[in-house]
């Protein structure tokens, strides 16, 4: 009988440290041996001339998620919008472009508790081929919810809560938001946190559609760098009062991320996330057109090119450690597309958000290592090893290493490819990387073990993917408190 199930043979292994001439051999779907050349396996996948990288962690995706009124600026009427992307279609996706594991999202629902949304999600999930692991939005804390029913979820391994300070059916005052920093302060979870100023966002959407301004480019107006930059300072200080760690999601400029690197500094525990739109899409996108425009619009609202240029700085000095995806799909056509709900409606009412899961290596690898912005282990930190260290999910996920589990990506780093939305293999109809040029694309893709795609071929029986559960972990751990985060005299 074969010592190995799996040898991947001749590639040049890459971690967040270095690089390595090795073969990985795998037994019950984990890295069991690294050694000069091993030839005992069951199955070989020669990966001469090619990287080895771990398969990719994404840690903010939203996938297959029930959402009242979507993801929209400040209208915000009560109809259902399911996210499009199912967890199939979601890790065919991945797995085209070399990623393993998601962190995704829960919903909660004004006016629920938490419990009936997660029942129906995990059953979502369990469908699809990924490994997945939760963040619970939190959008209605009420003591039943932060009291009775986060704890429930934390026994059953959800370590981050998510908060959006802008949204209409989601943001939280800053008093709500207090009381969640102090609840994942006692559970020792960490918390996500959407950094734009609901109120600012608000007035100026109303200033601009009482003046007309209506078409999908406003989007950006109506949100400017200033109240990214507040709620960013404004989220940081709520969480230094209660000395609770977060990350901030998808910072899109110089000036929130200098918030960070400023917080940092002081010591405190404040991540910053960035994504690949802020890399390489611009407002002016949502300018294109008619109502293509719409095709590119998130929050925050993508900036300028020159902005983009402070976002990579900002990566190269380490103040953003994680490059998600933050893959929101709508179609642009269909019933839950953004052309039903906003092509007749101002800015206001279009789905928010854009897919990139599978886009999002690639371009970054890219534009990144392949142009000499950030070097091959640079890029693995921010795409796989910070993320799992960052959620909990190290050391089982975002590394290549004895015990770890084989997730890998074969990557050719020479292979140029022009991104068109069939090779995204998501349930999208468009992406916004249309025509972009890459140089450097994923050629197989293992997930503990199995070969899931191959030349782009994707396969893995639907079902597979496994839930991540996550325990206390070093930098996250509980801390007893009297009550409510008040164990400590204040600084100052
Ligand atoms: O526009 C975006 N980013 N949509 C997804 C939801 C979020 O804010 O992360
Ligand atoms: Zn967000
Ligand atoms: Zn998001």
């Amino acid at each position: 009988m074969a010592d190995y199930d799996l040898v991947v043979r001749g590639g040049l292994v890459a971690s967040g440290v270095g690089t390595m001439r090795c073969d990985i051999g795998i037994r019950g779907g984990r890295i069991v041996a690294l050694a000069e050349s091993i030839t005992d396996g069951a199955a070989t996948l020669d990966a001469g001339g090619l990287l080895v990288l771990p398969g990719g962690v994404d840690s903010h995706c939203h996938i297959e998620e029930p959402a009242r009124g979507g993801y929209v600026g400040t209208g915000g009427d009560l109809a259902v919008t399911v996210n499009e992307e199912s967890f199939r279609t979601a890790s065919t996706s991945a797995f085209a472009g070399g990623t393993t594991s998601v962190v995704c999202f829960v919903p909660q629902w004004k006016g629920e508790g938490i419990l009936p949304r997660l029942a129906d999600y995990e059953q979502r999930a369990a469908k699809g081929m990924l490994d997945y692991s939760f963040h619970q939005i939190i959008s209605d804390p009420t003591d039943e919810v932060l009291e009775r029913e986060v704890p429930q979820i934390v026994a059953r391994g959800i370590r981050s809560l998510k908060v959006f300070l802008t949204y209409e059916p989601l943001h939280l005052s800053d008093e709500q938001f207090l009381k969640v920093l102090a609840t994942a302060r006692r559970h020792g979870c960490l918390v996500t946190v959407h950094c734009e100023n609901y109120a600012a966002i608000k007035w100026r959407t109303e200033m601009l559609i009482k003046a007309g301004m209506t078409a999908p480019k406003y989007h950006a107006w109506s949100r400017p760098v200033v109240v990214e930059r507040e709620a960013t300072h404004r989220a940081i200080a709520l969480a230094e009062l209660v000395d609770q760690p977060i990350q901030v999601f998808h910072v899109s400029c110089a000036e929130a991320a200098e918030e960070i690197a400023r917080a940092q500094h002081r010591g405190l525990k404040v991540w910053g996330e960035t994504c690949p739109q802020y890399l390489t899409l611009t407002a002016a996108d949502m300018d294109r057109p008619g109502f293509e425009g719409a095709a590119y619009m998130c929050s925050p609202s993508p900036r300028t090119e020159a902005e983009q240029g402070r976002v990579w700085e900002m990566i190269r000095r380490g103040t953003l450690d994680v490059v998600s995806s933050d893959h929101c799909g709508f179609s642009m056509a269909g019933e839950a597309g953004k052309a039903a709900n906003g092509r007749d409606a101002p800015f206001r009412d279009i789905p928010n958000g854009i897919p990139g899961l599978a886009a999002r290596l690639p371009i970054l690898f890219s534009e990144g290592v392949s142009k000499g912005r950030i070097s091959l282990e640079h890029f693995v930190r921010l795409t796989a090893t910070n993320p799992a260290r960052l959620m909990g999910l190290a050391p089982r996920k975002g590394a290549i290493a004895i015990g770890a589990d084989a997730d890998l990506a074969l990557w050719d780093p020479k292979k140029r490819v022009t991104i068109a939305n069939p090779l995204m293999q998501h349930a999208i109809d468009y992406t916004p990387y249309e025509g972009l040029e890459v140089t450097g694309w994923p050629v197989a893709t293992v997930r503990r073990g199995e070969v899931v795609m191959r030349d782009g071929v994707v396969q893995g029986e639907p079902g597979t993917g496994q839930f991540l559960p996550r325990g206390p972990y070093d930098f996250i751990a509980p801390r007893g408190v009297l009550a409510d985060g008040f164990d400590a005299a204040p600084r100052g």
